[in-house]
């Protein structure tokens, strides 16, 4: 949907179980939900995200794409782009931070910081994304509201601001302390929160309906966060510095609308990005998009592919000719959303921010760019460093031909990296995967997807480093050591552990051994 109304394009990211479904319902309960596609026939690492918003879809009645939710709030249309659920975590999560402005990051009360958690702030600081932190499930038994602020400084380092402060210990939620007003800001529960909570204001000295105790609580913890230097600040939330938090019950609806607010208050709206000749697309420049996702099976009765991409600048317009930079060639948007979801429906317009889908986009691959106008072309989405190896190859000989088809698919979906060396051959190329769960997605999708079951042997590294042609020469009879090459054409070093990797960087020091971000656990 294009018009000039402001964006906020943003993810809701957790440890699983912590609420991102019931708040992503809660946050649709609250705006107006806009998205007309509903693409919804996942399969494989999909599915179980998918499978949550199509029920999401059948009891609220509205309409999700696979890959966004749009809506809009207080005038301003906002992006809630999905990231997959715990059961297909892996570099997906990565790449669709890329697609946002900023992040909503759930944190479960009764928890506190959890693995995932402190893996995706750790991606959010590399990316430079801001996060606002909500503290969800307060309305049941949970830490300290003080012990959690603490956590957060001492685990993720960043500083945490709190906007709202609980009123009643967790477990007895009466509302918050609105710490810019110094209002007391009432819950009043609906039968399964199933619709708007109401709220109701009040300033401090006509605090009323809640133990007085308990506002005489939050009043001297909001001060002493005060004295601690712990207000929000926009420049430093900004810089990744700080975040801001709030207290929900996601499952009550309960300080949901506040979420919205201070999204459209205090998130970035999209802005300029960089190409990787260091030129800069102003986002009213003429129309350009990178891809963050590529997906296929999505609609059975179609052998059909998606790409899902964010608009940079410009306006979108279906039916514009644009140029893939990756190859220079024109491409049609012509047909590109007629098949965008489950009906035939489709985006016309698109703005900075929005995210639109290409359907049959065969020659689209992650980390792509399309553009009209100057030339333009924007970095590549990170890879994180693989921690999981398998050599692979096709349990029937016969079926080989589809076999070479789904991993070269699948490797261009980026559901796998595939690394490949002369050793080894074609037959048997090796799987890199950030978490071992993507390896489960390979073999679903290749049994019946691409009708070519596959037989996975385990490889002992667990280490890569990235090298170059000199490295591969030089270290071709390392022992614990090999070379291999991935599609894009990157030398990957891999390693048994990281002290064979080490004894490597001492014995050749001049050869090519760097880090690779981090990603997994
Ligand atoms: P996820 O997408 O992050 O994995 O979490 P999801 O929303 O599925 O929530 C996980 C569980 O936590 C669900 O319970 C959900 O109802 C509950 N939950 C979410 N937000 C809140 C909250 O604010 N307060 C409380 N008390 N519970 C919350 P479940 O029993 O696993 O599923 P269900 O049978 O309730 O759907």
């Amino acid at each position: 949907m294009s018009d000039n109304r402001p964006r906020r394009t943003f993810a809701v990211i957790s440890h699983p179980d912590a609420g991102k479904s019931t708040l992503t319902e809660a946050l649709a309960l609250h705006a107006r939900v806009i998205t007309e596609a509903g693409a919804v026939h996942g399969k494989g690492d999909r599915r179980a995200t998918v499978s949550d918003w199509m029920a999401m879809e059948k009891a609220r009645g509205i309409s999700i794409t696979s890959a966004a939710l749009q809506f809009v709030y207080r005038d301003h249309v906002v992006n809630l782009v999905d990231t997959p659920g715990h059961s297909d975590f892996s570099e997906d999560t990565y790449r669709v931070l890329s697609a946002v402005d900023s992040a909503v990051m759930l944190v479960d009360a009764g928890k506190g910081l959890e693995p995932q958690t402190l893996k995706l702030f750790r991606v959010c600081a590399l990316r430079g994304i801001p996060v606002i932190t909500v503290i969800n499930k307060w309305d049941r038994p949970g830490l300290s509201p003080l012990g959690l602020m603490d956590e957060i400084e001492r685990q993720i380092k960043l500083r945490p601001t709190p906007l709202t402060w609980p009123v009643g210990e967790a477990g007895d939620f009466r509302g918050v302390l609105d710490r810019r007003t110094g209002e007391f800001v009432k819950y009043t529960r609906t039968a399964g929160g199933a619709t708007r909570a109401p709220e109701r204001r009040m300033a401090s000295s006509e605090v009323e309906d809640v133990d007085a105790q308990a506002w005489s609580d939050a009043v001297d913890e909001h001060e002493l966060l005060s004295l601690d230097a712990a207000d929000h600040d926009q420049e430093r939330f900004l810089a990744g510095e700080t975040t801001p938090v709030m207290f929900a019950s996601a499952l009550q609806n309960f300080g949901v609308a506040q979420l919205l607010d201070l999204l459209l208050d205090l998130a970035p709206a999209p802005s300029a990005t960089e190409g990787v000749d260091g030129s800069v697309r102003q986002v009213d420049d003429p129309f350009s998009a990178f891809v963050f996702k590529v997906q296929s099976g999505m609609n059975s009765s179609h052998r059909d592919r998606m790409a899902y991409a964010r608009v940079v600048s410009g306006t979108f317009e279906r039916g514009m000719v644009v140029t893939h930079a990756s190859t220079g060639r024109p491409f049609a948007t012509k047909y590109a959303q007629s098949l965008f979801g489950r009906e035939t429906s489709s985006v016309e317009q698109a703005s900075p921010g929005d995210i639109i889908g290409f359907v049959n986009a065969q020659a689209l691959r992650v980390g792509d760019t399309v553009y009209d106008g100057e030339p333009i072309d924007f970095p590549p989405v990170p890879s994180f460093a693989p921690e999981h190896f398998m050599a692979v190859s096709a349990r029937d000989i016969g079926r080989y031909k589809q076999f070479r088809r789904g991993i070269e698919q699948l490797d261009q979906e980026g559901v796998v990296q595939v690394l490949r060396s002369d050793l080894r051959g074609d037959q048997s190329p090796v799987l890199a995967a950030v978490g071992p769960l993507q390896f489960e997605v390979v073999e679903e999708r290749m049994t019946h997807e691409f009708t070519s079951p596959i037989r996975l042997t385990r490889l002992d590294y667990s280490v890569a480093r990235l090298t170059d042609a000199d490295g591969a020469r030089t270290l071709s009879g390392f022992r614990g050591a090999e070379v291999l090459q991935r599609t894009d054409g990157t030398y990957l070093a891999l390693f048994i552990d990281k002290w064979r990797a080490n004894n490597a960087a001492r014995e050749f020091p001049d050869v090519l051994l760097d880090e690779l971000p981090a990603g997994g656990s």
